[in-house]
């Protein structure tokens, strides 16, 4: 791949002790095929050499906003930078930043950037927890900026506590996961998703745009009855919940009047034909379409206008098909839209859902054996086996519908992080 094809990375060093596991960022990053331009602060020329960014990096380190090869190092490296990723963020990087001053190149270079930004706050527990630090890190998150949480653990000096460097691979798969949403998001679109910010947790999702569908549709007989199916919505809507705390901007249509957390966009809709009108609308701007709707295969044909009585008899209900969604979906995809489809079964599961992965023309098949105890209808916990179009196979036992719906998550993220890199080259290639 040629160095222009690949998407690039600015790695900011702040300085501080931890400086030295941005060393392995780096080179971590550099695997996974990304170009990595180091820039160090001053700083953390104290707690890390040069030479090493040099030796491991894409190019050679840059520091000072004077003295580089271009009169303009901060403008450059704004505008070629695809993400921008602070690791050690110090209390004083992140105030600078947050208060947008530019007077060193690295915070110059972060103020003249469109490109997404993660940072990594690393410092002792008492500045972490302080009062300033913690304004200036809600301000940046306010502003889009991923914010990858220190962890607890042993900090310089040998104290116990929060503020330790999260470790090089959650840092890594936090970059990667923004470069596959800015890549799928398309031209233009090289944003974090705006929105009031997750309450908590990864956010390797932030930049993607997750339609998930909740619920059994419900196909009217008359104005009283309805056929349906034994669809809760808990397992749509958990995934929902957490495309949504890992920083999607999510939208769910949903059949049921389960409650939802602010900032999810919910269209309720009862029958498979709303179903379809509001999905094939919204997955026009949709990065991820995840079907976990239960939509009913059939449905009267001519629903009666007035309630049919019983002294007229046993009615004869004359069905017919109702529109397949996601196989709409699968033949007209956009490019580089991930979509996941769901397949309940009581018999042959993978032999049957591998077939409906393959006919639907989907990345991921999510399949349950619905005669199990404890799986699927109505409970909280679910037990499946996710069947990705590459032939990969995952097993989740029996857990939470909230733990099967990260698993889901996870597998989504990677086919993103897989399809960026494919499309990264096309984005860097329009942008520089
Ligand atoms: N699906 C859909 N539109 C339909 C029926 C199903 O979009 N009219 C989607 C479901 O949301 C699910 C997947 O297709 O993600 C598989 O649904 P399922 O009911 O298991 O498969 P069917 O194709 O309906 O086949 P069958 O019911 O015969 O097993």
């Amino acid at each position: 791949m040629s160095e222009t094809a690949r998407p690039v990375a600015v790695l900011g060093v702040g300085g501080g002790i931890a400086a030295y596991k941005a060393v392995d960022v780096c080179r971590r990053l550099v695997d996974a095929g990304v170009h990595v331009a180091p820039v160090m602060t001053e700083a953390a020329g104290r707690f890390v050499g040069r030479t090493t960014f040099d030796a491991l990096a894409s190019e050679p380190v840059q520091v000072g906003l004077w003295g580089e090869r271009s009169p303009i190092p901060h403008t450059r490296l704004g505008q070629r930078a695809d993400v921008i990723v602070v690791a050690p963020a110090t209390a004083d990087l992140i105030a600078r930043y947050a208060h947008g001053m530019a007077d060193d190149l690295l915070t110059a270079t972060l103020i003249a950037t469109r490109a997404p930004v993660v940072i990594c706050p690393a410092m002792h527990t008492e500045m972490w927890e302080h009062p300033a630090v913690q304004a200036n890190v809600a301000t940046l998150e306010s502003r889009g900026v991923v914010v990858v949480s220190p962890e607890e653990g042993r900090l310089a000096g040998g104290d116990l506590g929060a503020g330790r460097l999260a470790e090089p691979s959650v840092i890594v798969d936090a970059v990667l996961g923004v470069l596959a949403g800015a890549a799928a998001a398309g031209p233009g679109r090289l944003r974090p998703a705006s929105g009031p910010a997750p309450a908590s947790g990864s956010s390797d999702l932030v930049g993607l745009r997750v339609l998930v569908t909740a619920g059994g549709t419900r196909e009217p007989i008359d104005p009283v009855r309805v056929i349906t199916n034994r669809s809760s919505g808990k397992q749509g809507h958990a995934l929902a919940e957490a495309a949504y705390r890992r920083g999607a901007a999510v939208t769910l249509v949903t059949t049921t009047d389960r409650t939802v957390t602010d900032g999810i966009d919910v269209e309720r809709v009862e029958t498979a034909a709303e179903m379809e009108r509001v999905v094939l609308r919204r997955a026009e701007t949709a990065d991820v379409v995840i079907m976990a709707a239960a939509v009913a295969d059939f449905r009267p044909t001519a629903p009666a206008a007035r309630k049919l009585k019983k002294a007229s008899g046993v009615p004869e209900i004359v069905l017919e098909p109702t529109p397949d969604i996601l196989a709409a979906l699968g033949a007209s995809r956009r490019p580089g839209q991930v979509l996941v489809g769901f397949a309940a079964e009581t018999d042959d599961v993978r032999e049957r859902a591998a077939a409906k992965l393959a006919s639907k023309g989907v990345d991921l098949m999510v399949a349950n054996d619905v005669s199990v105890p404890g799986v699927g209808f109505d409970h909280d916990t679910n037990e499946v086996v996710l069947l990705d179009a590459s032939g990969d196979v995952t097993r989740v036992d029996l857990t939470t519908k909230s733990a099967v719906a990260d698993a889901v998550l996870d597998r989504v993220a990677m086919i993103a992080t897989r399809r960026a890199a494919g499309t990264a080259a096309s984005v860097g290639g329009r942008d520089r």
